[in-house]
């Protein structure tokens, strides 16, 4: 069967796009029903307009509470059918309704580092390439994991990859050699998870 899956995104789009692109050439039997934004206007959505997938944007400007916000984007994607969650580059904290609208439905989340080092609120994009190489640390990564309510970059790793850190890398080079290994972990971590639902 293939599997009925939703992405929520941010900005560029990128790992929106491996997903995709997963989909179409069928290295995963999914397909994204699908994508949501909080904000209107980013890249992400017109690579989901150019794929002819349903997509919204659903901001607090419109919406003016967080769980309005994210209780609107819950019944889009409950409407569509919706089986998994994946948040690609998304940058708000889901509340709590979200999970109760969608209850039953896992959400996943990608995440440029190796967690539990370098995650949790307000660390998004190249602000953890910044502080990965502040630390002066000899790896990164990739990790793929579970999301619950009310917590930051701390649900089950569902794939995790590692990533060095080369001499004389700055924020440029490092995320995009991390970029480049999310793009095959997300899909990794897509297709384990819809085989696991789909002998749960
Ligand atoms: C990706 O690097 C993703 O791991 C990161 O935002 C970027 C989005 O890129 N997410 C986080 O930092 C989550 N805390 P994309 O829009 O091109 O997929």
């Amino acid at each position: 069967m293939t599997y009925p899956i939703a992405v929520l995104v941010s900005g560029r789009g990128t790992n929106l796009q491996a997903i995709l692109d997963a989909c179409a050439s069928g290295a995963i039997d999914a397909s994204v029903v699908f994508v949501a934004s909080n904000r209107a206007g980013v890249p992400a959505l017109v690579r989901a307009d150019r794929a002819g997938v349903p997509h919204g944007a659903f901001t607090t400007d419109e919406y003016k509470t967080r769980a309005a916000t994210h209780g609107a984007m819950a019944d889009a994607l409950v409407a569509a059918g919706a089986r998994l969650v994946v948040c690609a580059g998304f940058d708000h904290i889901l509340a709590p309704v979200f999970f109760v609208k969608l209850a039953g439905v896992p959400v996943i989340n990608i995440h440029p580092a190796l967690l539990p080092f370098f995650g949790g609120k307000g660390m998004h994009g190249d602000k953890v390439h910044a502080a990965v190489l502040a630390a002066k640390a000899k790896e990164s990564g990739v990790t793929v994991h579970r999301v619950h309510p009310d917590t930051v970059d701390l649900g089950e790793v569902v794939v995790q990859r590692r990533v060095p850190v080369n001499e004389g890398d700055d924020v440029a080079t490092l995320s995009a050699r991390v970029l480049a290994v999310e793009h095959e972990a997300i899909v990794e971590a897509v297709r384990r998870c819809i085989a696991k639902e789909a002998v749960s």
